[in-house]
């Protein structure tokens, strides 16, 4: 797509939608498989129960139908959709699966590629389709975060099976040139503290012919310190936003809802106490679907979003934080 229109300066939030799985694993059902109980994983996460995808939900199918719901909320001509972007750590083809969701939809228009950010990657393809938007170069962009972790958890890993499950979630949003509802945003890495939760390759070495090596492609299972990435939440969460609020004036008064990448609830109960955020600001989902990864900001957006609790001109202060170790805030206005 070539520039659209230069006078663009904000943008307008137009849709949601999400998707999940029918398959529900309960916390009784995982302690059939693990040593752990209903009573503790409550206790230490207040996750009940999760998704797991079936052979249909792919990140693809799951992808596409979260924006599909998206773009219908949004009242949208496929044909006028300029962008698509898939915040994924597990797609359904290393190459990218954002293109074959463009093409399930049927949006011919739309240029479409996959981002990786893990937990993070919602909010920074949120953040990256703002700047094209605000940028002039597209009208239309639908941003979708789709990830399916049961295929890469290691089910016989007490300390961590038990917080991931599987869902899609996506925005539509427009540009402007009236307004501007995405507010601002930080975001920021640390590659050095990385170890802390990997999904590495496995690779395996083989030969292509005589003297010449090769390394077959694979993943090995999530490997997490969970005691280090909730320190590194606990405390980076709340700074982030803080200087964030600070730095676009807003006092933690004004905002309507906490939106967190749902880890646990221990720490979104803490990052709100230091914010001094109460508790029936807090959005939380994570008690129905656990760490959905890059899919549970959107998830969480269009739950409350489609159950009137987020209304029209709402201040969200989101941020999603994870492996990498990567972690964002973005403040936004609903509508
Ligand atoms: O998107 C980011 C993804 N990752 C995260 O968000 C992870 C953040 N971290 C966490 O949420 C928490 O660290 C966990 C929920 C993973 C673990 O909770 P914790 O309170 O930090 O537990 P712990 O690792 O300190 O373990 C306490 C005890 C240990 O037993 P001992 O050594 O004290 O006897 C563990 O072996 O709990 C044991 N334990 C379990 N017991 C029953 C660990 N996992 C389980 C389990 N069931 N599933």
């Amino acid at each position: 797509m070539e520039g659209i229109n230069f006078n663009q300066i904000g943008v307008s939030f137009k849709g949601s939608g999400s998707y999940v799985p029918d398959q529900i694993l309960t916390n009784q059902k995982i302690s059939q498989k693990v040593d752990t109980s209903n009573e503790w994983i409550q206790s230490r996460t207040g996750i009940s129960e999760r998704r797991i995808s079936s052979v249909k939900d792919n990140v693809n199918e799951m992808g596409y139908q979260a924006a599909l719901t998206a773009i219908e909320m949004a009242n949208w001509d496929i044909n006028t959709i300029d962008l698509i972007i898939l915040a994924t750590s597990t797609p359904h083809d290393l190459f990218g699966s954002a293109p074959s969701i463009q093409a399930k939809l049927g949006a011919a228009n739309a240029v479409a590629f996959d981002l990786t950010a893990a937990c993070s990657g919602f909010l920074f393809a949120l953040i990256t389709a703002s700047k094209f938007l605000k940028g002039g170069s597209f009208k239309r962009a639908v941003v979708i975060g789709a990830d399916q972790l049961s295929s890469f958890v290691d089910w016989n890993d007490r300390r961590s099976c038990i917080l991931f499950g599987d869902g899609a979630g996506a925005l539509a949003i427009e540009a402007t040139n009236e307004f501007d509802n995405f507010i601002g945003f930080d975001m920021r890495t640390d590659g050095g503290r990385g170890s802390f939760l990997n999904l590495p390759s496995k690779n395996k070495k083989d030969s292509i012919v005589d003297e010449i090596d090769f390394l077959s492609g694979g993943f090995s299972e999530i490997q997490m310190n969970g005691q280090e990435v909730y320190k590194f939440a606990v405390k980076e969460v709340p700074l982030i936003l803080e200087k964030l609020l600070k730095k676009m004036k807003y006092n933690s008064d004004q905002v309507d809802w906490l939106l967190l990448h749902q880890a646990n609830q221990r720490i979104l109960d803490s990052v709100g106490e230091r914010l001094k955020i109460p508790k029936e600001k807090i959005l939380s989902n994570l008690e129905k679907y656990g760490n959905t990864s890059a899919a549970t900001i959107p998830l969480m957006m269009d739950e409350a979003v489609r159950d009137y609790r987020i209304k029209q001109n709402d201040i969200i202060a989101t941020s999603g934080f994870g492996a990498g170790l990567s972690w964002g805030a973005a403040l936004i206005k609903w509508g």
